[in-house]
């Protein structure tokens, strides 16, 4: 019997075999449960319209269910001859069950089954995604009301500017995940929508009922046009990418403050000993190189939704193999994203933080303003206080007063971490990753 579904009586050449194969196979094994979870509900479907009976849908469902166990246990591969876990599922339960494994295709085809699949994992991983991100967001909380009050210097152009704090520090972290967050949730919006039922990208005559999949897999509705089904193969890990990527150039920009911060020129923080590495030359040296690993694979995100745009860019609608490709990259970011997320969180969590920066007078100057605003709040018009104050640094007569505290909403004496909170947590809550759980306790529990 051939190995490929499409084989008829011509054996396709080895090499042809491998060349599109590729990585795939290895890839497919991320989407594994979700092509078991897609078979369940496609076949109970089409069991209510007629294209199975009971009996058949039973035995099948019973042996996708241990299917399903055999992958969570790290049992289940793609053998070497099998072209992929769509192909490796059907063969499973042609070989356990007889014809009745054959039957299971009615309706379908890889491509509305690998775009499901896709949504599928997408879906599970930006739950994961968004879980991380509340974890670090919450450290990141927490830190600044440690330190809300501890001033720091701010910079423009990387020169002294005026005075800061780490608690603004930390929370504008925790603020620019929240907008993050928006992002990702668009995303989730844009892959909650089923794409089973659209075929090879032109549909199906049999009288396929997709709002039935729609609600068997927990979707909030389906991609209704089934050429643009397919069409958002590709478009659809585009926009995912582009939220994982907008996270990452979060943790980025926070990672090469933190490097920045630790060297000694500054020395704002100090990153606990256990999350620093050593020198083979230089026995002094507590590096930072785990902020400067999360910076490159945080710009290693950043480069993904070009990669994907590259591969797809000027395709016409309809399939084609170039979008396997996409998997390559794209599967594994996500839990490269969790690791530097989870990374930060800890070091974050860890940073010891300078309390007494303002005893070295060179960062005396970022008091200018405040000194200008005490003579305008006293009368002198700011443009004289301007002139006032920068004659009397130029002369060396300035001296600052460093009590500062900025009253107004998201400054230093008001940094409205609650009102960030409020932010963060009702876009966390408005995922509702509870209706897709629900619907999978459904199919797995029958
Ligand atoms: N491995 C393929 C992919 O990721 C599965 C779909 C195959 N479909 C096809 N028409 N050859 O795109």
């Amino acid at each position: 019997m051939s190995s490929k579904l499409w084989e008829k009586n011509i054996s396709v050449n080895s090499d042809v075999e491998t060349y599109t194969v590729g990585l795939d196979r290895e890839m497919d094994l991320y989407l594994a449960p979700y092509d078991v979870l897609g078979s369940m509900a496609h076949i109970t479907m089409l069991e209510s319209i007629g294209l199975l009976d009971k009996t058949e849908l039973d035995a099948l469902i019973a042996e996708l269910q241990n299917i399903y166990e055999e992958i969570q246990n790290g049992k289940f591969i793609i053998e070497p001859d099998v072209e992929d876990v769509h192909s490796q599922v059907e063969l499973m339960l042609t070989r356990r069950l007889g014809d009745i494994g054959k039957k299971i295709h009615s309706g379908r085809s890889r491509n509305d089954q690998v775009l499901l699949d896709l949504k599928l994992f997408m879906r599970s991983k930006i739950e994961e995604v968004a879980i991380a991100v509340k974890r670090l967001f919450d450290a990141l909380i927490r830190q600044s009301n440690r330190y809300a009050d501890v001033l720091l210097p701010g910079y423009t152009h990387l020169q002294v500017a005026m005075p800061s704090s780490f608690g603004l520090w930390f929370g504008a972290y925790a603020e620019s995940l929240s907008d993050d967050l928006t992002v990702l949730r668009s995303a989730y919006t844009v892959v909650d929508r089923n794409p089973l039922g659209s075929a090879a990208g032109y549909g199906s005559s049999f009288p396929l009922n997709r709002a039935m999949t729609t609600t068997l897999l927990g979707f909030s509705t389906m991609a209704y046009n089934v050429v643009y089904a397919q069409m958002g193969r590709g478009k659809t890990e585009r926009i995912v990418a582009q939220a994982l990527a907008s996270v990452a150039a979060t943790v980025g920009k926070l990672a090469f403050d933190a490097c920045m911060f630790s060297s000694q020129n500054f020395g704002f923080i100090k990153l606990a000993p256990e999350y620093t590495t050593g020198s083979s030359i230089m026995p002094h040296k507590k590096n930072p190189d785990v902020f400067e690993l999360t910076r490159a694979k945080a710009n290693k995100l950043q480069a993904l939704p070009y990669e994907i745009t590259l591969i797809t860019n000027n395709l016409p609608s309809g399939y084609f193999r170039d979008l396997q490709l996409i998997k390559e990259s794209f599967l594994p970011a996500f839990d490269m994203l969790i690791d530097i997320l989870v990374m930060t969180e800890r070091m974050i969590s860890e940073i010891e933080v300078n309390k007494n920066i303002l005893e070295d007078s060179r960062y005396d100057y970022m008091f200018s303003v405040e000194e200008v605003n005490r003579l305008a709040v006293n009368g002198m018009p700011f443009r004289d206080a301007y002139k006032k104050v920068g004659l009397d640094i130029e002369s060396g007569n300035f001296s600052p007063n460093k009590d500062i505290c900025h009253t107004h909403a998201g400054s230093i004496g008001n940094l409205c971490n609650e009102d960030i909170e409020n932010l963060f947590n009702s876009i966390l809550d408005s995922f509702n990753f509870s209706n897709y759980h629900a619907a999978f306790n459904n199919l797995l529990s029958r």
